[in-house]
């Protein structure tokens, strides 16, 4: 029974977290889109990196596991909204069975965490 699906966590703008399965292979983007995930605004350009509206922050252990980040990913990633050193755009990242379990924040929650200082949970 191969259950081949990826788990990921959104957390949204609002800090709820909504779980999402994708299939290896799907980008993130793709994951919001099937399952329907309610995120303002997100993909708008619908993964021909020309926005940066997918824009998402991971923890640095997952964002190692990601794999690279292309020039043209990097030059769209600079004009993202509250860029930060675990930043990747969501339409160019693939799913693996290794990144099950992994847990994406849309921006706007994570620069209000800082912003508040907010560790305890
Ligand atoms: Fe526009 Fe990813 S959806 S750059």
């Amino acid at each position: 029974r191969a259950d081949n699906k990826v788990t990921i966590y959104f957390v949204n703008r609002d800090g709820e977290t909504i779980s999402a399965k994708g299939s290896p292979g799907d980008t993130l983007l793709d994951v919001v889109i099937n399952q329907d995930i309610d995120i303002d605004g997100y993909g708008a350009c619908e993964g021909t990196l020309a926005c940066s509206t997918c824009h998402l922050i991971f923890d640095e252990d997952v964002y190692n596991k990601l794999g690279p980040v292309t020039d043209e990913e990097m030059d769209m990633l600079d004009l993202a909204y509250g860029l930060t050193d675990t930043s990747r755009l969501g339409c160019q990242i693939c799913l693996t069975k290794s990144l099950d379990g992994i847990t994406a924040r849309v921006p706007e929650s994570v620069s209000d965490i800082r912003q508040s200082g907010e560790g305890s949970s």
